[in-house]
């Protein structure tokens, strides 16, 4: 992880899934661009060629702190190991992309700050470019921590309860679709009962009804964008 803020993540590091990865075996490192730059006074950026507003990321910058890390010529380390640029204009993070991420055994991030990277980071020193939503955040920082998260869940230990990441929303478990609903106690609160079939101990029926309400989901969910304000309050 290459950030001009690695003290945003002394906060991620301490979530408990986090830990529990950690402890399992998964290693996160967070390295300060600036520890590295090979200009003066700890310049990282610089204003845009062509003019426009805000400043750019140094490739040279990049380059000796990638360097500095893995000690080998980081256009050869983006052949190696998946090197992954945050940037709002990226491939959009989703299911497919975070199980992608989460087979492979290391990935290096770089999150980017002002208006973005030179490109010819991205170009060189990077193998994907991935955007959590097209919208636009003051830095990768934050992508990078929902990419971490979305990716360590995934491993092996990281949940107490391993079968709760295969029988959750987006899973093949469920056909990519998003999760059915929950209910716990109380069975009704302020005349809203659970859905019966849930209190039946029926479990194929439990089973069938679950499969039926997230493929609802899944059906709204696309074409709407998001929410499932009838689903499964049948
Ligand atoms: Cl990865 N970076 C920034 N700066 N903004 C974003 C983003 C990333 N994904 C969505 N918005």
């Amino acid at each position: 992880m290459f950030t001009l803020f690695p003290e945003w993540f002394g906060w991620f590091c301490s979530q408990r899934h986090v830990a529990n990865a950690r402890a399992a075996g998964a290693s996160l490192q967070c390295v300060n661009f600036r520890d590295h730059t090979p200009l003066s006074g700890g310049q990282v950026d610089d204003t845009p060629f062509g003019g426009g507003a805000g400043m750019v990321l140094r490739v040279d910058v990049i380059d000796s702190a990638l360097r500095a890390h893995y000690g080998v010529d980081p256009v050869l380390l983006a052949q190696r190991r998946r090197v992954v640029a945050l940037a709002p204009g990226g491939r959009l993070l989703e299911e497919e992309l975070v199980q992608e991420l989460s087979g492979e055994p290391a990935l290096t991030l770089l999150c980017g700050r002002y208006e973005g990277f030179d490109e010819r980071i991205l170009e060189h020193y990077c193998s994907d470019v991935v955007s959590i939503g097209r919208y636009v955040l003051s830095g990768g920082e934050l992508a990078a921590m929902v990419l971490c998260d979305a990716v360590l869940r995934k491993l092996p230990g990281a949940l107490g309860h391993e079968a709760s990441a295969t029988e959750e929303s987006f899973s093949a478990a469920l056909g990519g679709h998003p999760e059915y609903p929950h209910y716990t106690r109380p069975a009704e609160f302020r005349g809203w009962p659970v859905p019966e079939v849930l209190l039946s101990g029926h479990h194929a029926r439990i089973e069938g009804w679950r499969r039926e309400r997230s493929r609802e989901r899944g059906a709204a969910g696309a074409g709407e964008g998001a929410g499932d304000a009838g689903a499964g309050r049948t």
